[in-house]
């Protein structure tokens, strides 16, 4: 599918032309954006807690033990709108008896490492699963097998990955009133997606939610 915009550089026409073959008609004195369309259909949302200052960790803790109560109880409730999540290995590790002694056995959770096969032991087939697939083949594979509704669960490279590949489709970003100077960031370089702010809400006085949407 493509629309026409007006024309800010006839030169591109041509190459436009022969790329997707419009006829000249079509494309003359016009620049033709080309949308492509995300092939995914399931929904990738990424919840994450935040100090003011944009960290999600406090310093070099690992954990997330600077959350207030409010954000714990709104993730735990949260995390039942979804049928499968990633995170990873590190993120992974710090919650793995959680994990396993958790009774949401219809959610599968792929944790993502370079080195799968060490973690064989750990694995629950259709609940706890290991991978070293791009982040687009493991959505690709998710949505394969039925699972419409995918959250990350961080941490910072996790993030980093499907926000650069632009696979995120919604923020769910919880800021505590907390400044922490530095930490684990969001995300570790630039990301070129931009994203709407849908929704903000208080979980606490204090406590802010703020739900994004991809534009
Ligand atoms: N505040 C929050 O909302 C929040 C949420 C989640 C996590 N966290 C915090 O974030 C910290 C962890 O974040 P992190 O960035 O250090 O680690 P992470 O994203 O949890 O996991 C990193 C691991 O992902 C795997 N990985 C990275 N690139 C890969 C690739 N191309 N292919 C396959 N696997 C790949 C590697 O596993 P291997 O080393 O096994 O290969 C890497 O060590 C923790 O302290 C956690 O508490 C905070």
């Amino acid at each position: 599918m493509g629309f026409f915009v007006p024309p800010f550089g006839r030169d591109r026409t041509a190459l436009i032309q022969r790329e997707h073959s419009y006829p000249a008609a079509e494309t003359a004195g016009y620049v033709v954006r080309i949308q492509t369309p995300s092939r995914l259909v399931i929904t990738v949302t990424l919840i994450a807690a935040q100090s003011i200052d944009g960290f999600i960790t406090r310093n070099d803790e690992p954990g997330t033990a600077f959350c207030s109560k409010e954000d714990q109880e709104y993730f735990f409730k949260a995390l039942m709108s979804f049928d499968s999540l990633i995170m990873g290995r590190k993120t992974y590790e710090l919650s793995r008896d959680a994990i396993h002694a958790s009774r949401a056995t219809n959610k599968l959770r792929k944790i993502w490492t370079r080195e799968p096969e060490l973690w064989k032991a750990n694995e629950i087939l259709e609940s706890v699963e290991f991978t070293a697939d791009q982040p687009k083949a493991i959505l690709e594979e998710l949505e394969k097998r039925g699972r419409r509704e995918c959250v990350l669960l961080g941490g910072s490279e996790l993030y980093t990955a499907f926000l650069e590949k632009e696979l995120v489709d919604r923020m769910f970003i919880t800021v505590e009133p907390r400044l922490f100077g530095s930490g684990k960031k969001l995300a570790t370089r630039e990301i070129s997606s931009q994203f709407a702010l849908e929704e903000t809400s208080r979980l606490s006085t204090n406590v802010l939610l703020l739900k994004y949407r991809k534009n």
